[in-house]
């Protein structure tokens, strides 16, 4: 059901000590009494110390990313089986980070996603143009198409565990972020797009969550717009007063 999330992806940073030492922090420092559901995704190394850290709180963990197939000889690879034996339920897939740097295509990402869903878990499905799709105006069929060639596969049923994080690539970590008119008029351009394929129940339902240099002092008016559900944040993660600043913005 649409509700307000943040969710802090802390990409290849911390290592155990540091990942504890920031758990602490953000214990002490994020609110209690908020409606907004608060998930954080360190490294795979650090996920069982931190479901096991996180148990009485209202933190929950994700994986930044996870293969798609069910087990076997891929080297160096995580499963979903393995996660959910760790007490990991959502992942993040399709960061812009593995799209570009590790070769993701919509196929994988469709994949990793049924595979996913087949061990019950939540996928936080990112997406979003490149700046020079924004600059030639094709911002918009640049965003469709990813939806689609990721998404539209899945059945109705399917949306009740799905998260969307639109995340324009040229505002990850540049400290350039969309302005709140450009998040919202992307955001309300996904919701439609959703409903054109699946109707108004599943368009309504499903959270939007806007990433890319999300900061304290950005996140108020971002979040302001009817429909920007919360963010996914990165940097700003990385230090607990901001994300805990973050989450006070909703
Ligand atoms: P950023 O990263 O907040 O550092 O721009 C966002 C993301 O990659 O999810």
């Amino acid at each position: 059901m649409r509700h307000h999330i943040v969710a802090g992806n802390w990409k290849m940073n911390k290592n155990a000590e540091q990942t504890e030492d920031l758990l602490n922090a953000l214990i002490d420092q994020l609110p209690q009494d908020k409606a907004v559901e608060i998930i954080v995704a360190p490294t795979f190394i650090n996920l069982a110390s931190a479901v096991d850290h996180l148990e009485y709180t209202n933190i929950s963990v994700a994986a930044q990313n996870m293969h798609e197939a069910e087990s076997g000889a891929f080297t160096g690879e995580i499963s979903a089986d393995m996660l959910k034996s760790i007490g990991v339920n959502t992942v993040i897939l399709g960061h812009s980070e593995r799209r570009t740097i590790f070769h993701e295509t919509d196929a994988i990402i469709a994949a990793k996603v049924d595979k996913a869903l087949q061990h019950q878990m939540r996928v936080i499905f990112c997406f979003g143009e490149e700046l020079k799709d924004r600059k030639d105006d094709q911002h918009f069929n640049v965003v469709e198409n990813q939806l689609r060639d990721g998404l539209f596969h899945l059945d109705k049923t399917a949306w009740e565990s799905i998260v969307l994080a639109y995340e324009p690539v040229w505002a990850i970590g540049t400290g350039e972020t969309a302005s709140p008119e450009q998040a919202q008029e992307m955001h309300q351009f996904i919701r439609e797009t959703i409903r054109k394929a699946y109707g108004s129940d599943i368009a309504e339902a499903v959270s939007i969550l806007y990433g890319g240099s999300v900061k304290p002092d950005n996140a108020a008016e971002i979040f302001s717009k009817p429909d920007v559900d919360g963010g996914l944040i990165g940097g700003a993660a990385l230090k607990a007063e901001d994300f805990a600043a973050i989450v006070n913005a909703i």
